[in-house]
């Protein structure tokens, strides 16, 4: 939609994959491009929103204020951060690691007989120990309480199985974390990453319609996605 629905209103946008350190050289890592998270924030910026970008893919978007950030623990404090700043709503698009290494080692790791003196042979691996991110979205929720601002939007990358559709899979997610509405797309190896167009599936909680849309490019998902939200603002 061509006109300034959004001028007034603060929205937040999260985009990337979250990078979680081993140690200065090496880190956990997805294949999340950031550019679905990037078109909604042009896409909001069009429609006269102020827009904040937490991304961990460096980008420029004119007439977006970019918050630049590597792992989960950093993009929660900056969405947090920008969503008290009187946020109308909040979209995290980032792929959020679930999990990141327990410690952080600030020398690279080497390998067991490089590290000792008399560099002899050795062919042990080192173990790592993963501990759980906090779910950004989920706390999003719960610390809002009900019925007050911001409209909160969630993503969900999902694969139809035995126990489901992605349609299934999305609905249950959708009640499981709580947030007004969510944004499925259905994910295999050819799909979505890195790609320009995307297919997703809007649900709404507390509706049984959803909007289905593409293919297409991700700057009409991004407008599809704030058609939805303006009708919640
Ligand atoms: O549970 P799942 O990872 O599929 O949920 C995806 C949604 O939850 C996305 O909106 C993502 O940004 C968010 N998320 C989060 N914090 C996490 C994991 C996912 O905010 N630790």
């Amino acid at each position: 939609s061509g006109d300034q629905d959004l001028r007034g209103r603060h929205v937040v946008v999260s985009a990337g994959g979250t990078r979680e350190p081993l140690d200065p050289v090496r880190y956990l890592g997805n294949r999340s491009s950031g550019k679905q998270g990037h078109a909604l924030a042009a896409a909001a910026a069009a429609r006269g929103a102020r827009v904040t970008l937490v991304t961990t893919a460096p980008t420029e978007v004119s007439g977006v204020d970019i918050v630049p950030v590597e792992t989960a623990l950093q993009l929660r404090d900056a969405v947090r951060e920008a969503v008290a700043d009187d946020a109308d709503a909040v979209v995290m698009a980032a792929a959020v690691a679930d999990f990141r290494p327990e410690t952080y080692a600030p020398t690279k790791i080497k390998k067991t007989h490089e590290a000792r003196a008399d560099g002899g042979e050795d062919d042990s691996a080192p173990t790592i120990t993963l501990v759980r991110n906090p779910d950004i979205l989920a706390d999003l929720v719960s610390s809002r309480g009900s019925g007050t601002a911001p409209v909160i939007v969630g993503f969900a990358a999902e694969t139809g199985d035995e126990n489901g559709s992605v349609l299934d899979h999305g609905r249950a997610k959708l009640d499981r974390k709580g947030c007004d509405v969510l944004v499925v797309n259905e994910v295999g190896a050819d799909k979505t990453f890195g790609a320009d167009d995307n297919t997703v599936t809007v649900l709404r909680r507390g509706s049984d319609d959803v909007v289905e849309v593409g293919p297409a490019t991700k700057a009409a998902v991004a407008d599809a996605v704030w058609d939805v939200v303006t009708t919640l603002l």
